[in-house]
């Protein structure tokens, strides 16, 4: 893993301003980036890629929830304990933990590398806390990506997923195999199967989904901010559709 990701991540999962970095001159040249979509439509593969490409920070709620979790062996934070059993019956955190947790980092929304937040919002509640932090602090979203993909093939990527424990790496046991099995091809971590891949627990977050996060397409849409995408197909093929949706709308932003 590069020094840089790592510092990046550190600032994010630990919750100081360590990994925020002047790479920008100008605020308003930078990309400030919402990616919306069910469990498992391939945000977090999408956040790699994209992230490489604009040099933003990849802000992950849930990345930030399970480095909490790892970090404190569940046993100090109640809070954090909380947190866990919800993600581990795939139900949503509650809104006033995600945001506390949230606002602790808000250095990172404010970071000039801009950002590209994968999981939060996932409530109304929480995008309209977000929107009145980012109005305040003058720093616009550049645009909102929907992903959408039909069921069936979201449940055979979930139920492939092999997370690296130390990097947080993505893979899939056939569609993105690490080259030796088990192992992290980025950090030499170990893989492992996240307990909510299991099927009682996708179903429980489908429904999260379609009852709390769906709503925020429409609320994005009134903002005039969200580009919809066919995550269907290779990642290559999703990051090259995503990429032909954000360019021009960037222009618009940026003039
Ligand atoms: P979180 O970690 O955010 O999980 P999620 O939203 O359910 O999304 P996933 O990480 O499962 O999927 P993804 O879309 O990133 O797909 P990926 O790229 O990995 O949240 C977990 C839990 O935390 C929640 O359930 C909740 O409890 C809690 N939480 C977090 N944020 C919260 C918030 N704001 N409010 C309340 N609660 C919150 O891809 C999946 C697999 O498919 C991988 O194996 C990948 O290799 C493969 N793949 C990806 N793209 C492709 C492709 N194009 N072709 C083939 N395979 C692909």
């Amino acid at each position: 893993m590069s020094a840089l990701k790592k510092i990046e991540q550190t600032g994010w999962l630990r919750g100081s301003s360590a990994g925020c970095r002047p790479r920008f001159r100008e605020r308003r040249n930078c990309w400030r980036l919402v990616l919306l979509g069910p469990p498992g439509v391939g945000k977090g593969t999408q956040s790699q890629l994209l992230k490489q490409r604009l040099g933003t920070c990849h802000l992950s709620t849930g990345d930030l929830f399970r480095a909490a979790c790892s970090r404190t062996g569940c046993n100090s934070t109640p809070a954090m304990v909380e947190a866990m059993n919800f993600m581990r019956r795939g139900e949503l955190v509650p809104d006033s933990t995600v945001w506390d947790m949230v606002r602790e980092r808000s250095e990172c929304l404010q970071c000039r590398a801009g950002f590209l937040l994968d999981g939060f919002p996932r409530t109304l509640p929480q995008a309209e806390q977000l929107q009145a932090f980012l109005e305040e602090a003058l720093l616009p979203l550049t645009a909102v990506v929907e992903y959408k993909m039909p069921l069936d093939v979201i449940i055979q990527r979930l139920s492939g997923r092999r997370v690296c424990e130390s990097c947080n790496a993505v893979f899939h046991i056939t569609s993105r195999p690490p080259k030796v099995e088990g192992v992290c091809n980025d950090c030499g971590g170990r893989l492992y199967q996240r307990p909510d891949d299991c099927p009682a627990s996708i179903s429980v977050r489908m429904e999260a989904y379609q009852k709390s996060t769906a709503p925020l397409i429409h609320y994005y849409a009134d903002l005039g901010l969200l580009a919809s995408i066919d995550a269907d197909g290779t990642a290559d093929q999703v990051f090259a559709r995503t990429m032909g949706a954000l360019v021009p709308r960037a222009r618009r932003v940026n003039n």
